[in-house]
This record gives C-alpha cells, structure tokens and sequence, in this order.
C-alpha cells in the first residue's frame, strides 16, 4: 500500500511524518503536527494560528454525550467507554449525513479536538469527581492534563504530554490504522473508520501494551527487583511488555525519545524512582536476549511513555485511551488518504 503519510526505516531506527524525523516534530507544538499530518504541509504561522483556534473553540462536548458517558461509565474499562462517547459524538455531529471533503475535515479537526476532553471526562466520572472545562488559553496538551487532574500543568509536564501526543500520533500501517483504513476503504464515514482504529488499539499487543508496562512497573516496584522480574518472565517464556517490535530491528526512536522525557520529569520531581526501575529492566532485557537468543531486543513506544505517564500521574487504566488522543490525528489523516484514492482492502486467505 502506498502512502504519504509516514515512513519507518527499521533497521536504521527512523520515523518520518509526511518526510520529517519525530526528532525534530517532537520540538512543535502539537496542533503543527497534527496540521502537518492531515492537510500534508508545515503550517504557515496564519494557517496554524487557524488551526489551533478551532482546535480550541471545538474542545467542548455536548452535554447529552455526556451524561450517556456518565451512565455506561460504571463497571466498563475507561476504553470502552471512550469508544461509547465517540459513537455518541458520531449520532450528534450535526454533519453526521455529509459525506463532501469540507464536511469531514470538520468532522476531524471535532475528532482531534475532542478526544483528549472525552479521555479526561471518562476518567473524572470513573473517580467520582466533577469535570472540568476546557481552558482556550492552554496547549493541547497542557489543557488535556488540566481537564484530568484539575490543576495547570508545569512547564515540563506540559511539554511531557505535547511530545507523548506527538509521538503518539502516527505509525504508518500498525494494527489499528490498518483496521482503520480497511473500514475507510468500504466508504464507510470517517467517525466508523476512527472507531474501528479504537477498537483495534485495544488489545494488549498494540495499544494495550503501554498499561501493560505501568501495571508491569508497579508490580516490580523497584529496580532491585528488575533482575528477577526479567528471569521469571524468561523462566515461564512469557513476553516483558513494551520491548520487541515487528518492524524496529534497532531501537525504537521513540523510545530513546521518551526515555529523555522520562529522565526529565524524574529529574523535575526530584524521584527517579520509575526511571531507574525501568532503565534496569532494559539493561537486564538487553543481556539476557543476547545470552539466550544471540540478539539483542530494545524497547518499544510503549516502555519510556509509560514511564512518563507514571510521572504524569496518568492511571494505567487510561494510558490505552490517552495514546489515541494523540493518534486521533494519524487516523484521519490515514482516513483522507485512504477515502481520496480508494480502493477496497480486501485481502485473499491461503485456504490450507
Ligand atoms: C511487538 C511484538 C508483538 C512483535 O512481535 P513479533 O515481531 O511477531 O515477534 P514475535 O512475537 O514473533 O517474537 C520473536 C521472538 O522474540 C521473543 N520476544 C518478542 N518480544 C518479546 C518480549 N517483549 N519479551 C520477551 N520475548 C519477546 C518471542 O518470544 C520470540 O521468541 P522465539 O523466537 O524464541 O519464539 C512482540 O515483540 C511483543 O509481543 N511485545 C510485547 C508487547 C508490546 O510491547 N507490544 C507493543 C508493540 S509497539
């Protein structure tokens, strides 16, 4: 499948959006990337400032989706009820029927805009606590970190989680917008196609996985355990979640970006506890793949976020949900893509 939306070069370890490397994405603010994904160019400073001022007035959430977010909130994973709310949003999107290019670029800068309101509401409800509104003044992110935990970010927190958005955002043909593009190449509407990218993101091989390393850190708890941890893990032949990747065959390079991410809110918070862990848990993964399998594995996307989204005080039961608020922005893109040159996925099976 062609695209021109992104590019991984797996044994040099590059990531490119739209030909650019995430190391020097990673230095713009969100909303740029975002443009950048989806209209295919680096904003000019009116075009961004367009941008981001629709991004911001399109923050809001309707109250009826809402209060059915308030009621299938109980007893369903945070997911699940994301899922719920952006089907929610589909019935209520007053371009609902229309199908024209104007129509769904609305539709997706809603999408884009909404999602991290939708992670934070999700999140208040299941805590019992009441939401927040969304604040015009702030950053994409830093406004998603206020609407979570109820204060205004520090600089560095709010840097933390613009870069974890941005790095968050696109991956080429992973799981979920594979999945994502297969319901776009049906015809299908764009809020069908995003759902089906969220249901995919789920599992714990994909998405998941990035819970899967917070749970995996506060089970071990402490670097001095990380030994024993890895070797019990090898002993029952069972995967260490967040390292090995089917494309990477070096390091991940979001990972060495997250890693220094992760150092500097260690740093800032004056506890490196979760740092240290999980530096630890590379070293000890490094070496015992080599000892066993005479090759090295590095870790993925999901380790060093994970990391980071224990410094940010984000619940390992929202990580799922708060990475697709950071790829709402690949997924449309990815939908344009896929809507403008269509042709239906449809893959034959080896009958055996
Ligand atoms: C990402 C992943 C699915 C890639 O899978 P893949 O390319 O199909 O690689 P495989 O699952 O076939 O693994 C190849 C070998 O490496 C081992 N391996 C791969 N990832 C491993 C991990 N995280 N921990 C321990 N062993 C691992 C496998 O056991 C297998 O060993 P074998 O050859 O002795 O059977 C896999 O590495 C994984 O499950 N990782 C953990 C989950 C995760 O972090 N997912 C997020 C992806 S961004």
């Amino acid at each position: 499948m062609d695209t021109s939306i992104c590019s991984i070069d797996g044994m040099e370890g590059i990531l490119r959006y739209r030909g650019i490397e995430v190391e020097q994405l990673e230095q713009m603010p969100y909303d740029a990337v975002s443009y950048l994904l989806i209209y295919g160019k680096i904003p000019a400073p009116q075009e961004l400032e367009a941008y981001s001022r629709k991004l911001r007035e399109e923050r809001y959430i309707n109250r009826e989706i809402l209060n059915v977010l308030k009621v299938c909130n109980y007893g369903t994973e945070a997911l699940d009820s994301l899922r719920t709310a952006v089907c929610c949003s589909a019935h209520m999107d007053e371009e609902k029927d229309d199908s024209s290019m104007e129509a769904n670029m609305n539709k997706s800068i809603r999408l884009v805009a909404k999602f991290p309101t939708l992670v934070a509401a999700v999140h208040r409800y299941k805590t019992g606590k009441f939401l927040i509104a969304p604040d015009e003044k702030l950053s994409h992110g830093a406004n998603f970190l206020y609407m979570l935990r109820g204060t205004v970010p520090s600089a560095i927190e709010a840097e933390a989680i613009e870069k974890d958005f941005i790095l968050s955002a696109e991956h080429e043909l992973n799981p979920s917008t594979f999945s994502l593009r297969i319901t776009a190449s049906t015809m299908a509407d764009i809020y069908s196609a995003v759902i089906t990218g969220l249901c995919t993101l789920k599992g714990p091989l994909h998405g998941g996985a990035r819970k899967g390393v917070m749970d995996m850190l506060d089970e071990v708890a402490s670097h001095e355990n990380a030994e024993q941890y890895v070797l019990d893990k090898f002993s029952r032949k069972e995967k260490v979640m967040g390292f090995g990747h089917r494309v990477y065959k070096t390091c991940d390079p979001r990972a060495k970006l997250f890693k220094d991410i992760a150092k500097k809110l260690a740093d800032d918070h004056g506890d490196t506890q979760w740092y240290d862990l999980a530096e630890r848990l590379e070293q000890v993964m490094y070496r015992e793949f080599m000892q066993n399998k005479g090759r090295p594995i590095y870790p993925n996307v999901d380790f060093y976020s994970a990391v980071v989204y224990k410094y940010l005080e984000i619940p390992p039961e929202l990580a799922t949900s708060v990475f697709a608020a950071g790829r709402v922005s690949g997924w449309v893109s990815h939908y344009f893509e896929q809507y403008s040159h269509n042709r239906v996925i449809r893959p034959r099976a080896n009958y055996i």
